[in-house]
This record gives C-alpha cells, sequence and structure tokens, in this order.
C-alpha cells in the first residue's frame, strides 16, 4: 500500500478536555511514530459555525497548536497549521457542496444537537459544516483520519461525498478516508454524568477535566465525579448499566495506554473511595507537565506563529495542487495555463 497519510482537526474554541485528548490528541501523538505523513490542522473555520469573539478565536488558536504540541505533537514530524490559511478547503468544499444531497447533511447528529430546538434559525455554516469537514481532509487525500466516536458520521459522509466525485468523474481522484477510532476511551462521558458526552459546552465545569486545570482542580474533579455505591467488577460485563464506573474506569485505562480490562483485574472490589485517589495521581502525572509546557508556549507566542506560518505553506504546497487537478478533471477553464 502506498504511504498512510492522516489528517485530523480540532476546533478553536474554550478548552480541549480530557475527551479531546483521549479520543483523538493522544492517538496523533502516537501515530507520528509509524512514519506516515501527518497533517494536524486547527479548524478555525469550523470553530464560526458558531460565533466567536475575534479576540477569543485569536488566542484559542494560539492556545489549541500549543496543547497539540505540549502533548506531543512534533512540527518537525508532523504538520500543524490553521485551516484558514490555506484557501484551498473553502474552495474544494463548494465543489464538494454541489455533490452533497441535503438529505444527507440532514440525518447529521452533530447539527441536530448543536442547532437544537432552533434549527430554522442556524447558520448555513453550521448545516454544511460536514462537507467543509470532507473538504479538510479529501484535499490532502489523507487515508486515515484519527477522530473520537462522535466523528464517525462525518467520516462515513466524507467516504461518500469522494465516491460521487470519483463515480461522476470516472476516475479514482479522491480517496475514502477510513476512521480510525483507537484506544479505550474514544466517547469520554461527562463527570456529573455518565451517559451525556463530556464536551466543551456543558455549562458545568466539574463535567470536565480540561488542559487547563491544576492539580487541585483536577483533584476536586474526580473527588467530586458521579459514581454508584458498588465496589468495582472483576469483569467488564459487570461495568455495563454503571456508565460512570466504566467512564472512570476506561479514563483510568486510556491514560495509562492499558485495557480496562486489564486494569479490573488489578483494582476488582475496590471501593471509588479508594479508586479516585489512583485516578487522580495518574491523571495529574500525565496533564501536569502537559499544562505546563503549553503555559509556557502561550508566554511567548511568536514560536507558535511561526510554527503555523510554517506549517500553513507546506499544507498549502500539497493542498493546492489537489484543488486545481479536482477542477480540471470537473471542466474549469484554466486561463492561468497556456
Ligand atoms: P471538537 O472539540 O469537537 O473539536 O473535537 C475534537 C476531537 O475530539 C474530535 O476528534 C472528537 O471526536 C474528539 N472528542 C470530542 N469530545 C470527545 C469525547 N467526549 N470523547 C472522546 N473524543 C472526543
Ligand atoms: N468536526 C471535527 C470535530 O468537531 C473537527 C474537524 C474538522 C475534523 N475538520 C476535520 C476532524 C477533519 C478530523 C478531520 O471534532
Amino acid at each position: 500500500m502506498s504511504q498512510k497519510i492522516i489528517l485530523s482537526g480540532m476546533q478553536p474554541t474554550n478548552n480541549l478536555h480530557l475527551g479531546n485528548y483521549l479520543g483523538a490528541l493522544k492517538n496523533w501523538v502516537n501515530l507520528q511514530k509509524e512514519g506516515a505523513k501527518c497533517l494536524y490542522s486547527v479548524v478555525d473555520l469550523h470553530a464560526i459555525t458558531l460565533p466567536q469573539d475575534p479576540d477569543s478565536l485569536r488566542r484559542s488558536t494560539r492556545e489549541i497548536t500549543a496543547a497539540y504540541i505540549a502533548a506531543g505533537v512534533d512540527p518537525e514530524r508532523s504538520i500543524i497549521f490553521p485551516q484558514s490559511a490555506v484557501a484551498g478547503h473553502s474552495q474544494l468544499m463548494w465543489l464538494l457542496a454541489t455533490m452533497t444531497q441535503v438529505g444527507k447533511l440532514n440525518r447529521m447528529t452533530q447539527f441536530k444537537d448543536k442547532s437544537g430546538k432552533n434549527a430554522e434559525k442556524s447558520g448555513l455554516g453550521l448545516y454544511a459544516y460536514p462537507v467543509l469537514m470532507a473538504a479538510d481532509i479529501l484535499i490532502y487525500k489523507a487515508t486515515h483520519v484519527p477522530v473520537g466516536e462522535d466523528q464517525k458520521q462525518h467520516l462515513e459522509l466524507a467516504r461518500e461525498i469522494a465516491s460521487t466525485f470519483n463515480h461522476r468523474y470516472g476516475e479514482e481522484f479522491f480517496v475514502p478516508p477510513e476512521p480510525y477510532i483507537m484506544g479505550e476511551a474514544t466517547r469520554v462521558m461527562s463527570l456529573r454524568d455518565g451517559t451525556q458526552k463530556m464536551s466543551k459546552s456543558d455549562p458545568s465545569d466539574m463535567s470536565r477535566i480540561t488542559l487547563v486545570d491544576s492539580a487541585d482542580t483536577i483533584a476536586k474533579k474526580i473527588r467530586k465525579a458521579k459514581t454508584d455505591t458498588e465496589p468495582l467488577p472483576e469483569t467488564i460485563e459487570g461495568l455495563k448499566e454503571r456508565p460512570e464506573a466504566q467512564n472512570l474506569v476506561a479514563i483510568y485505562a486510556a491514560l495509562l495506554d492499558r485495557t480496562s480490562e486489564d486494569i479490573l483485574n488489578e483494582i476488582a472490589g475496590k471501593q471509588f473511595s479508594e479508586f479516585k485517589p489512583m485516578l487522580v495521581d495518574v491523571a495529574i502525572a500525565h496533564l501536569e507537565p502537559i499544562t505546563k509546557r503549553m503555559a509556557e508556549l502561550m508566554g511567548d507566542v511568536s514560536e507558535i506563529d511561526t510554527i503555523l506560518r510554517q506549517g500553513a505553506e507546506k499544507a498549502n504546497a500539497l493542498a493546492n495542487p489537489v484543488v486545481k487537478d479536482a477542477m480540471e478533471l470537473m471542466g474549469f477553464l484554466n486561463v492561468s495555463q497556456k
């Protein structure tokens, strides 16, 4: 098989949380070791599908970049860039939008969640969001997209759009991307309610651990996390119908790069009063260095800006020829060519 090309992104909105880290970012770091070409974008154009204050958007774009680097994404090995700095993403999105059925967009659960009861008043961008995401991926002919479980449906749509294009223009031009949903914590749940996804937009700050929380805050949030009264079970089966317990075990396992099964072998029979302090220690040991490095990087944003500029140059060099070729296939006259 030809070289693996990995692409993923996160929106610069609010602080990253443990779900973003375990569901996506930690896997991005591991994938760099496999020798694939890795592109990690800060998807600012996706962020504005909900209104953003300009100063906050600027700050978050740098902060997310700092989080990528602090977590271990290496700008020497991976291309880190702001989505908006590669105009081809928006350009390709339009081309792909013309071959995306609205019926398919209507089925996207993220749109339904984000638009809420007032879908009629939500912006066209929020609705078309998955088409831009497809463009982000297809423009690099990415083969694998490491994301959390919640992005699976968007990935499926990207595959369908790729096939529609290829079928219509009679060439295997775009590569249908494979989702890479990895690790023990592909869907980290809220610390307050094990049936709800941990999310940036949950009004309760106690529901999530973020990459800017201090050690004390992490400890407090874990101590107060909702649990049940039973001791921890011996098998995975025993975690069924116990969403909070299942979540805390999965978090612990993912932080240590082990399986929940393996962890249960060690902690079966313990009460949460014993297990929670173990989780606190592991979470702090893992997250504190990331938080510190992020703060250092944010202390001098010029380094971040340089990394983003250089990343954007490399990304443009890859993306622009693909847009040009796609347009040629579609029959656009290339007037700049003799
Ligand atoms: P977002 O915050 O929506 O930009 O998401 C960035 C990445 O984090 C995506 O790959 C998501 O799938 C992943 N992600 C977000 N929330 C969670 C969660 N609660 N559990 C696991 N992965 C998540
Ligand atoms: N939709 C993704 C999310 O909310 C972010 C995203 C945008 C993305 N473009 C992407 C993820 C391309 C992977 C690949 O998490």
